[in-house]
């Protein structure tokens, strides 16, 4: 059966997809996926997020920064991701995600799977430090801090890549949602 969601006079439907956002602290992850998912909202489409600091209070509660406790917040999140995407729900998933290996594990767990790589540099995302964190990493006061003390791995061959520090957020939000119209995500 096709469900249909009408708002504001216009129907719209999705097929259901996970949105994964990648990219280090402070790049734009949850300020884009914010922006994404009002505008999806608004026009009618089941959606949901899914972010880092979010989770880690409640599902990934007892986990920590190690190599392999982000991976197990990465695959319980994928478990969500993947239950919400198959009943078509667009999933935005902003998570830090730094290891290529987890991402491609997300990638063959879910389908269809985006990719889009939140880029922003280094020195930008230090200087912007809006939870004070990359000074505290600095200063020796958070061990294995991603892009400090702990690895990032740029995304090789993502779907779509925003760039935080050359457009503006609600650019990039809008750049993901109409890559999910042309592809035919939602319509
Ligand atoms: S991961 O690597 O995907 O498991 O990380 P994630 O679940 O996205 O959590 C990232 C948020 O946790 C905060 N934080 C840290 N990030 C990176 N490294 C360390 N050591 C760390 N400690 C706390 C930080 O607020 C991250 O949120 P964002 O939105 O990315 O800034
Ligand atoms: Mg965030």
């Amino acid at each position: 059966m096709t469900v249909k969601y009408e708002k504001e006079g216009e129907m719209h439907m999705s097929g259901g997809a996970t949105v994964w956002f990648t990219g280090l602290s402070g790049a734009g992850k949850t300020t884009v996926c914010r922006l994404v998912e009002e505008k999806l909202a608004s026009a009618g489409i089941p959606v949901e997020r899914l972010d880092g600091d979010v989770v880690r209070q409640q599902l990934c509660a007892d986990l920590g920064f190690s190599r392999e406790d982000r991976f197990r917040n990465i695959e319980r999140v994928a478990y969500v991701a993947k239950l919400l995407t198959r009943n078509r729900v667009i999933v935005l998933a902003s998570f830090i995600s730094p290891y290529r290996s987890m991402r491609d594990y997300v990638r063959r767990e879910i389908a269809p799977f985006i990719e889009v790589y939140v880029k922003c540099s280094l020195e930008e995302c230090i200087r912007r430090d809006g939870k004070g964190l990359y000074r505290k990493a600095i200063n020796g006061e958070i061990a294995h801090f991603t892009g400090i003390s702990d690895p990032y791995e740029e995304p090789e061959q993502p779907e779509l890549v925003v760039d935080t520090e050359r457009e503006t957020e609600d650019a990039s939000a809008t750049k993901v949602v109409e890559y999910l119209v042309a592809r035919g995500y939602i319509h």
